[in-house]
């Protein structure tokens, strides 16, 4: 029998525990924050009083103080004075930290995890019931906590990289998108719409046509292509990927991160595989879990089981028939749906990234 774990670890895992309860606090507090302003107000000046926090952000004074307390027990804020009078206290944001938690053009914003966390437990007593009858959760259920963590968290990946350094170390692709007559891009399941933002300005020529089945979603992405500058050149819409009636000839056809969460993974490679025809290409991006189950799984696999549980495996079985895949899709479990979705070949290709693998499906072998 193999266990992560060898035997005699009861206190180590009591240990565990109790660590694993403060930082699930530590999340929510970190997400009270950000949702409240606390941070945004606290990086833009030296120090505040629970009085100035409060009254920076709207807030309540008496739920600031504990706040601020909090934040400071936990390592997160420091404190200036704190021999003085509680109302007289003035706490700071550390530098070091603010890039985690205000900077959302870093690559180390990380504050919409929390956003997620919360999103993923919204419904809860949802998913139990799920369980016990083997139903789903539709997404919609997670609310904008889930879909807007989501994309907080795509953002400066999209916008940064997928047009500096994904794109190009695939210099067919590459070249089509930079090349006249403009290029079409279709993005399938675009949630917020930062892969099709990326990409449109990343490459000046092209065309993207973005479209989730979520309508949130998509009014997300509308408003963020308009401020980004390219609503000319991107449009979204509400559809759904497994649509057979999807229609259109594309340069590329894209999917990030979402063939996971599809009730129906091989309608939509079918569509994709439509939509590219025999001139385009067709790219999938999904998690970079192991290629088997072991119980030794990489730090990748433990945080990509933890949405599965809870929230992508019971959203991608709200709608029937579901694959009832999960987050978890191993690089066999795609090249099954890709070669039933009429596909001759898979390949990985070589581009590095600690949570996303990069899959190309082609017509031959
Ligand atoms: C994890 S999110 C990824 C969103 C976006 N691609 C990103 O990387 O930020 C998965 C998305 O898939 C969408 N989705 C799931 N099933 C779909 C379907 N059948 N058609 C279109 N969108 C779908 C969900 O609404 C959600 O926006």
């Amino acid at each position: 029998m193999r266990s992560r774990n060898a035997p005699g670890l009861e206190d180590a895992f009591n240990k565990r525990l109790l660590e694993a309860t403060r930082g699930t606090f530590e999340i929510f507090s970190i997400y009270l924050g950000l949702r409240l302003g606390f941070y945004g107000a606290l990086a833009a000046s030296h120090a505040l009083t629970s009085t100035a926090l409060a009254s920076r952000t709207g807030t309540a004074e008496r739920y600031v103080r504990e706040w601020l307390e909090q934040q400071t027990v936990a390592g997160i804020l420091m404190v200036e004075d704190e021999a003085v009078e509680a109302l007289e206290r003035r706490f700071r944001l550390p530098a070091a930290y603010a890039e985690a938690l205000v900077d959302q053009d870093s690559f180390n914003y990380l504050a919409p995890l929390t956003r997620l966390v919360a999103g993923a437990v919204r419904p809860l007593a949802a998913v139990l019931r799920a369980y016990r009858t083997g139903g789903g959760v539709p997404y919609d259920d997670y609310g904008d906590d889930l879909r807007e963590g989501q994309a907080g968290m795509s953002r400066a990946m999209f916008l940064k990289l997928l047009g500096s350094e994904w794109l190009p170390a695939i210099p067919d692709v590459h070249a089509r998108l930079m090349a006249a007559p403009p290029a079409r891009i279709a993005d399938f399941a675009c949630g917020a719409g930062w892969s099709s933002i990326g990409m449109a300005r990343s490459y000046p020529k092209v065309l993207v046509d973005g479209f989730d089945l979520d309508a949130a979603s998509i009014e997300l992405a509308r408003a963020n292509a308009k401020v980004w500058g390219v609503g000319d050149r991107v449009k979204f819409g509400v559809g759904d990927a497994s649509d057979p009636h999807l229609a259109g000839s594309y340069a590329l056809v894209a999917a990030f991160e979402c063939v996971h969460d599809m009730s129906q993974p091989i309608a939509a490679l079918k569509a994709m595989r439509h939509l590219a025809g025999e001139k385009g290409a067709v790219l999938v991006v999904d998690e970079r879990v192991g290629e088997s189950f072991t119980a030794c799984g990489n730090d990748v696999e433990w945080m990509m089981y933890g949405w599965s549980i809870l929230h992508c495996l019971p959203a991608g079985k709200a709608d029937t028939p579901s694959a009832e895949t999960g987050t978890v899709m191993r690089p066999e479990t795609l090249r099954r749906y890709a070669m039933e979705a009429g596909f001759r070949g898979m390949e990985i290709l070589p581009i590095e990234n600690l949570f996303f693998r990069f899959y190309r499906l082609r017509e031959q072998g």
